[in-house]
């Protein structure tokens, strides 16, 4: 057999910088990165790693169409990804319920029928390991590990095929980390998705990840299945990265 599968996302030759200007109005230029390049399949859980400043945020943007300048081609072979943020507390609506903010996308959809919106967004509820009980909360009545699961449900009430995750467990403590990872692997394989999962963490994406891109500086140091990056990393940066997550 040879059923490769279908393409997702392709990056090529991704570069792009940030201007500052100085208080004395010396204008500096930060290269953040570099000639990226890198292809997401369908399916697959791919990992981007790389230390806090080392561009892995400037990217995902790229990839969801935030960041307004950069060279090279970003082609996308789905809809839209859907994205799961850090920090699910600025990301949710602190003003909103639970039920408001799963059922917003759904009314954003066309789904006008409010029985109708309830079921889907209760189901939603109970996939992610909640229920009933927290339609009427709103985000600060919520753990973190809580927000992060409606974090998840509200971009997956919008039926991706692909999610972009940038650092979802990272504020979260490791016990709590270990519940959302092991719900983001399980939502993969029942909706059949397809992940880019950012962490400055290598042993957070050893847990969810089939392959991973190791980035340092805005360069793509390396590249290759986890196993091979975990147990025998060739890059030097990519070998201290496992250290410090062991
Ligand atoms: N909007 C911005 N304006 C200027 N500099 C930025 C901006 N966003 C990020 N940077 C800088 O770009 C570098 C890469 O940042 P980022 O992509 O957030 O890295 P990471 O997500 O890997 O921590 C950092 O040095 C950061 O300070
Ligand atoms: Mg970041």
């Amino acid at each position: 057999m040879n059923d490769t599968p279908a393409k997702i996302l392709e990056v090529r030759n991704v570069s792009t910088s940030y201007t500052r200007k100085s208080p004395l109005g010396k204008v500096k230029i930060q290269h953040v990165l570099h000639d990226v390049s890198f292809d997401l399949y369908e399916g697959e859980a791919l990992g981007l790693v790389g230390e806090s400043g080392s561009g892995k945020t400037t990217l995902a943007r790229a990839i969801l169409g935030f960041l307004p300048k950069y060279e090279g081609t970003i082609r996308h072979f789905s809809e839209r990804p859907q994205v799961v943020f850090q920090d699910p507390y600025t990301a949710l609506n602190p003003a909103k319920t639970v039920e408001w903010i799963l059922g917003e996308p759904l009314r954003m959809l066309g789904i006008q029928d409010a029985q109708a919106r309830r079921q889907k967004i209760l189901d939603m509820l109970i996939k992610v390991g909640l229920d009933e009980s927290y339609l009427s909360r709103k985000p600060s009545q919520l753990s973190g590990g809580q927000r992060q699961r409606i974090s998840i449900a509200a971009a997956l009430i919008m039926e991706p095929r692909f999610i972009v995750a940038d650092e979802p467990v990272s504020a979260l403590d490791v016990t709590i980390q270990a519940q959302i990872l092991e719900l983001l692997a399980r939502m993969k394989e029942e909706f059949g998705l397809s992940y880019l999962f950012i962490s400055h963490d290598m042993n957070v994406v050893y847990q969810l990840c089939d392959r991973v891109i190791v980035m340092r500086k805005g360069v793509v140091v390396e590249e290759g299945d986890i196993d091979q990056i975990f147990d025998a990393p060739r890059h030097p940066y990519t070998r201290e990265l496992v250290e410090a997550s062991k």
